[in-house]
């Protein structure tokens, strides 16, 4: 049997494809060239010739600022490609499983506990919008259908559609000895993309349904994970911590978005590990010295 990969060469789709060994199954990792989402029929016909076990959709619109000024290219990818895509498995009964985001939160301003994954969405910008319409066709086609919605990504592939992820970002303005002004009222739990990619492959193995949140637990603003990231890489950069306001982003992003996952504790899934110590496994694999042991 085989599951196929969308997005395969996005930093969790990396991640994401060795993985799938554990479960014995073979991989189709498939690229843009494979099947491009604004061409949605494309996928439809890829689909009905190999007859995949799973799908797994690691593909996606990322670009969260450009989306405000572009929506039709962020909601044909996230999610009218994402509709055709689940109606597709659905008619030949194979699971999708489909990655979305915290931002599909946001518009609860006073909100400071984690969201669960049956809170009502409302999301506060254009990316989150696309994403919300993809979640609700993966569930509309079928609740066998399984969503994840994670948050913060970073894997050491970087970040396909968008160059970099925020720890590389980093990095690399300290390292050209730039000073830093990070945003310090966006609070989320920054992910790594192997964390996600392991909890995936259990959730597969239990043949979970619904939406699940799989972040790594804890959570602290921009700026304070830039302070971690700094304090384990052993950099002492000029970092100041701004608003959103001063940072002038075009897309509004949620003041508060983490993401509980109890709910993994609730089918016997540990939740993924903190944070900090999932950053350290980065700065590690990426071949930095982390302080944190
Ligand atoms: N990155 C984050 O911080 C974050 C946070 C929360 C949720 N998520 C979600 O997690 C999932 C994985 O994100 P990621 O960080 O791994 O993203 P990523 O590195 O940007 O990878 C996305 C992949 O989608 C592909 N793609 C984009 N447009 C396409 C199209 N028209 N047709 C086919 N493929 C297309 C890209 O291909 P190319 O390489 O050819 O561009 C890229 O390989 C996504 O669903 C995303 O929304 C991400």
């Amino acid at each position: 049997m085989t599951v196929a990969i969308f997005g395969a060469a996005g930093q969790l789709g990396r991640d994401l494809v060795p993985r799938m060994a554990a479960l014995d199954e073979d991989v189709i990792a498939l690229t843009r060239t494979d099947g491009d989402f604004t061409q949605p029929l494309s996928i439809r016909t890829f689909l009905a010739t190999q007859r995949p076990r799973w799908v797994i959709n690691c593909a996606a619109y990322n670009f969260v600022d450009r989306a405000e000024t572009e929506p039709e290219a962020a909601f044909a990818v996230n999610a009218v490609a994402v509709q055709v895509l689940a109606e597709a498995c659905r008619a030949m009964g194979t699971k999708l499983v489909h990655f979305s985001t915290d931002y599909v939160f946001g518009r609860d301003e006073s909100r400071q506990t984690p969201y669960r994954e049956d809170d009502p969405p409302g999301p506060v910008n254009v990316y989150g919008q696309s994403k919300w319409r993809g979640e609700q066709a993966v569930l509309a086609a079928s609740v066998g259908h399984l969503v994840i919605r994670t948050c913060g990504l970073y894997g050491v592939w970087g970040s396909g559609g968008k160059g970099r992820n925020f720890v590389e970002t980093m990095l690399r303005l300290a390292a050209a000895g730039q000073p830093l002004r990070v945003v310090n009222d966006q609070r989320c739990s920054p992910s790594y993309t192997v964390d996600v990619a392991e909890t995936t492959v259990e959730l597969l193995r239990r043949d979970a349904e619904g939406v699940f949140h799989v972040t790594n637990t804890g959570d602290c603003t921009w700026y304070e994970f830039a302070v971690e990231i700094f304090r384990q890489a052993g950099l002492e950069p000029e970092l100041t911590p701004i608003t959103s306001r001063d940072y002038g982003a075009t897309a509004r992003r949620p003041a508060y978005s983490v993401l509980s996952t109890q709910k993994l504790t609730s089918i016997g899934l540990p939740s993924p590990r903190p944070w900090p110590k999932a950053l350290a496994a980065y700065l590690k694999e990426r071949g930095m010295k982390s302080t944190l042991t």
